[in-house]
């Protein structure tokens, strides 16, 4: 997989990609994450990327002809399956989506700021919106970033244990069991008895019934459908 970030910030987001399971994914090949400044595509002589609003009103918007150049200048080279603009009023982010984007070849992720970018780049280019949550980030680099996690760690043979992304809340629609480790008993508080029982087949019954328990008393909205 191949995803492609444009952002304003590109020193943002190195950081988040220079370490563990994500550099890990791009040393052996499984993914490439590839940074691209928009300013960079600024014929501007500044090298302004936004303007205030046509009607007026607070704060900028950015410029649709910076953000055209750099996406034509990767669609000349490869063509791509989704260009993605993470914004606040796009569509939450659940596990389905991700599990499906995952899926994808090549994927190129537009990160807004300021007000949001002039309307005419989400009609011309966009093939998708995607938020992280009712909530407003101060630009969509941080949600680029945790939609870009999100895909990488379901890419085959960038977890260790391939199973582990399967057993994740929400891969079978329910949120996971608790767990445990080392010590058995810290201070009195002692780990469930069937966890060190060995007995394999009531120790996956007892997780289960934990998922559903859980899921019932934390999001129940999770079993409705
Ligand atoms: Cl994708 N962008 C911004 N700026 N804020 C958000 C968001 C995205 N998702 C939730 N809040």
């Amino acid at each position: 997989m191949r995803i492609d970030i444009l952002t304003i910030l590109p020193q943002l987001l190195s950081g988040p990609f220079s370490d563990s399971i994500i550099q890990r994914a791009q040393d052996k090949g499984l993914v490439e994450i590839h940074l691209h400044d928009i300013r960079k595509y600024s014929l501007d002589k500044h090298k302004k990327v936004d303007d205030y609003a046509f009607g007026g009103g607070a704060g900028m918007v950015m410029q649709i002809d910076p953000i055209y150049r750099c996406v034509e200048a990767l669609k000349a080279e490869r063509s791509y399956d989704e260009v993605i603009y993470m914004t606040p009023d796009g569509n939450s982010l659940n596990q389905k989506t991700c599990n499906e984007l995952s899926l994808k070849k090549n994927l190129i992720i537009l990160a807004g700021h300021y007000k949001g970018v002039d309307e005419r780049v989400r009609d011309l280019l966009i093939t998708r919106e995607i938020s992280i949550g009712d909530y407003v980030l101060s630009g969509g680099e941080l949600a680029a970033a945790v939609l870009t996690d999100s895909l990488i760690r379901l890419i085959p043979g960038v977890l260790n244990d391939e199973t582990s992304a399967l057993s994740d809340s929400f891969q079978d629609g329910l949120l996971s069991p608790p767990v445990y480790t080392r010590p058995a008993d810290y201070k009195g508080h002692k780990v469930p008895e069937i966890l060190t029982s060995g007995n394999t087949k009531a120790i996956e019954d007892w997780r289960h019934d934990q998922s559903i328990e859980r899921t019932k008393s934390r999001r129940p909205d999770l079993l409705e459908d």
